[in-house]
């Protein structure tokens, strides 16, 4: 399904509800969140409402997306620092709730291994909210990924080590990410992509537009059957 809204905080408050419906609704929810610009009124309203309503987050499952490799989680620019920062820290989110990828680590693959465990042990995703970069990746699952992968270590397309400089306050070096795959992304319950500014309007016509392939791997979440692709006005303006 396809929704456009008015504006940035109309699409950010629809993609709040349905987190907080979530929630209420099953205590121990597994939610899979992407760091980035996109998301972040998204999980401000999640926080405010919480607040307000006095909504438990104590039981709820939190798995990682994607982190760049070799950024550190007390980095700013690191995906853990973002939703740190934005929604675990403010809704008080234990360390035993959260399981995110260790870009540290070693030994990555067994990294990714760890982490496809986990989101079996747990049963699945049921709410994955995810962005799209500007060359059409969701997560780190760049154009030309295999659909059927699960968590992998990926070299990144050059669009996303450009625009991912955003992020860090110095030049920093980002060539490798680790992020669950395209297929564990579609196996969640309910998949949220949210795209706002005329920055996205290119990528979201390519994504809804072209045949579906892995030259645009978000195109795949338009064929999930509880597969959301969230709109502002600006970000549909090509369509
Ligand atoms: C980040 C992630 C990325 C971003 C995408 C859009 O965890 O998974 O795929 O969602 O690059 O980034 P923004 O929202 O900054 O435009």
């Amino acid at each position: 399904m396809v929704a456009t809204f008015k504006n940035y905080q109309d699409l950010s408050a629809f993609a709040a509800n349905k987190i907080i419906r979530l929630v209420k609704h099953k205590k121990n929810a597994v939610l899979c969140l992407a760091a980035g610009d996109t998301p972040a009124l998204t999980y401000h309203l999640v926080v405010e409402t919480a607040k307000r309503e006095a909504i438990s987050f104590s039981e709820i499952i939190f798995t990682g997306l994607d982190e760049w490799v070799g950024i550190g989680p007390d980095i700013p620019g690191s995906c853990y620092h973002f939703l740190q920062q934005k929604i675990f820290g403010p809704l008080g989110i234990k360390k035993t709730q959260i399981h995110f990828f260790n870009s540290m680590a070693t030994d990555l693959q067994q990294e990714c291994n760890r982490i496809n465990t986990i989101i079996q042990t747990v049963r699945g995703i049921d709410l994955a909210l995810v962005g799209i970069g500007l060359n059409g990746h969701v997560g780190f699952n760049e154009p030309g990924i295999d659909p059927a992968g699960n968590a992998h270590v990926v070299t990144l397309d050059e669009v996303t080590s450009i625009v991912g400089q955003k992020y860090f306050k110095t030049n920093t070096a980002l060539s490798k990410g680790i992020t669950l795959g395209m297929a564990q992304i579609m196996q969640a319950r309910e998949v949220l992509l949210l795209a706002n500014g005329a920055k996205k309007a290119a990528i979201i016509r390519r994504t809804l537009k072209e045949d579906i392939s892995n030259a645009v791997p978000a195109g795949f979440i338009t064929t999930h059957p509880n597969g959301w692709i969230l709109l502002d006005e600006e970000a549909a303006a090509e369509l």
